[in-house]
């Protein structure tokens, strides 16, 4: 098959008449929409001009007809199809192989030559399949990726909020603290939720003695989450290590995340959590900082 037989097959496809159109295109209709597609072929005896029948999807002209019969069809061979009505003297290869990353989703057969598409959590660009994007912390999935699409991400809105990388999850809604009978310790952002605790805070009425683990947990969320420079929350870890670590670089969000986790750990090795971090408060000339959980924990 060269490169013409290409060509004639394209042109027999385009031939089909449009069905919404009698009335524009009344020629069509005289010709008739039912007519099976013909070609033309020069008879190699005779040298006669013939019009024969094309063949249909899935065969092939197995021989060119003659002045005494049609064209005799055939249906292709295994691997092989042929989509459209043609005189293609043989069917093409299912020539679509697989790659790595993709899936098939349309087998070979005699009419349709395979079909891949990207396995899932892949999309296709430009002949390869790329992973799914995540959407970093503060922003969440709008709209899932598909085998054809990236992830679409976008920030979270006001009172929302993503703390991790994702390519699924979206912005969730931050709790509600007077929902459950709590109170609101530190308020949500995009990064984080909001966090609720039922150590009275600077109530007159404290029932919980400060010093019990809600109210360590409420006082080391309240301070992690203070709007404290990254710099001087590199410097409160240190105080509070006894062998400092190089810190490494990172978000605010993302630091806060680390020194949370630190002070709870902290707590949990039975550390002296409170005036531990109050005295690293002062060390490090946070002192605003320091009077703010005083005054909220009731420390004198
Ligand atoms: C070949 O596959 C296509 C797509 O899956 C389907 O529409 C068609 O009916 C199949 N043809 C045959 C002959 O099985
Ligand atoms: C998100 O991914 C970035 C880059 O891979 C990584 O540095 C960061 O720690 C991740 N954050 C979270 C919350 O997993
Ligand atoms: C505080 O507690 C006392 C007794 O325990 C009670 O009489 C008082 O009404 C409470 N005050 C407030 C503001 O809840």
């Amino acid at each position: 098959l060269g490169p013409a037989g290409g060509l004639l097959l394209s042109l027999a496809g385009a031939v089909l008449p449009p069905p919404a159109l009698p009335s524009l295109l009344p020629a069509l209709a005289v010709l008739g929409c039912n007519a099976q597609p013909t070609y033309r072929w020069k008879d190699a005896v005779t040298n006669e001009k013939l019009t024969c029948q094309q063949c249909p999807p899935g065969t092939f002209v197995a021989q060119h007809c003659t002045r005494a019969r049609q064209t005799l069809c055939q249906p292709c061979p295994d691997l092989h199809y042929t989509q459209y009505w043609n005189y293609l003297e043989k069917c093409r290869y299912c020539n679509v192989i697989c790659g790595e990353k993709q899936v098939e989703v349309q087998q070979c057969n005699s009419t349709h030559n395979r079909v891949c598409q990207c396995q899932e959590g892949y999309y296709s660009e430009m002949e390869f399949c790329i992973r799914h994007s995540e959407c970093p912390p503060g922003s969440g999935v709008e709209k899932p990726g598909t085998p054809f699409e990236n992830t679409q991400c976008r920030p979270c809105p006001r009172g929302f909020f993503s703390s991790s990388n994702s390519s699924t999850k979206p912005c969730q809604p931050h709790q509600d603290c007077e929902q459950q009978g709590k109170v609101t310790n530190v308020q949500g952002n995009q990064y984080h939720d909001t966090l609720c605790t039922s150590c009275r805070l600077g109530g007159t009425n404290s029932t919980q003695a400060p010093g019990d683990d809600d109210c360590e947990q409420a006082m080391i969320d309240f301070v992690a989450y203070q709007n404290i420079p990254i710099r001087k929350l590199k410097r409160l870890q240190q105080i509070l290590e006894r062998s400092p670590r190089k810190q490494a670089l990172g978000t605010r969000a993302a630091v806060q995340e680390k020194f949370r986790t630190f002070l709870t750990q902290l707590k949990e090795g039975h550390y002296e959590v409170t005036k531990e971090l109050l005295d690293a408060l002062r060390a490090a000339k946070l002192h605003s900082i320091e009077e703010k959980v005083r005054e909220r924990f009731l420390l004198d």
